[in-house]
């Protein structure tokens, strides 16, 4: 038994989702929280971000070289509809594939029509998949897309190692 496995055998796991910018230009932030709900994890961390080029880069790096990969940079810092993406970590009990398939396939065509993707996606005359969600596929990809996205104060609980540092920085606060 590892660690992050329970009695049954199943791992207790973290896993990133991000409502991308269609889904919030859409309002669809509603829906797909409710939808999600269905997989009856908990959220641990929830924010709104304004995603860099760097962030979008180092997220996507695996598909640097695919045709379709400047387009989605542009698509999830949100040059086509607002630069705002909502990323949140869902824990829980085999969240990676519980929350994936509420998600769906990756190309909303092929997605089952009942999924997130599926239902509320589209392909553009471009040819960049609109999928309003993204939701980490396997537990080195979650560890490595929280862990870029989120640092460990802004999140409730986390299964991922941790250490104190003292750091020195100027911070905005309120006046
Ligand atoms: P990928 O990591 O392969 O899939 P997933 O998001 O399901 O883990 O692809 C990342 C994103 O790249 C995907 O959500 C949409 C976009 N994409 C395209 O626009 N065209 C494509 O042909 C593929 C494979 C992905």
């Amino acid at each position: 038994m590892t660690n992050t496995e329970n009695s049954e055998g199943s791992e207790v796991e973290q896993t990133l989702v991000l409502i991308k910018p269609d889904g919030l230009v859409k309002s669809l932030t509603g829906n797909i929280i409710d939808k999600l709900s269905e997989s009856e994890l908990i959220i641990v961390g929830a924010k709104v971000v304004e995603v860099s080029k760097d962030l979008a880069e180092t997220h996507y790096r695996d598909l640097k070289g695919q045709k379709f990969f400047d387009d989605l940079i542009k698509y999830i810092r949100g040059e086509y509809h607002t630069r705002r993406v909502l990323a949140m970590v869902y824990h829980g009990e085999n969240a990676i594939t519980r929350v994936r398939h509420i998600t769906g396939a990756t190309n909303p065509e092929e997605a089952n029509p009942i999924s997130l993707r599926g239902k509320y996606g589209r392909i553009t005359t471009s040819g960049v998949f609109e999928n309003v969600v993204h939701a980490s596929s396997c537990p080195e990809d979650a560890k490595r897309e929280i862990q870029l996205w989120f640092a460990p104060h802004e999140l409730s609980k986390t299964i991922h190692g941790t250490k104190k540092e003292t750091i020195t920085r100027e911070e905005v606060v309120w006046e």
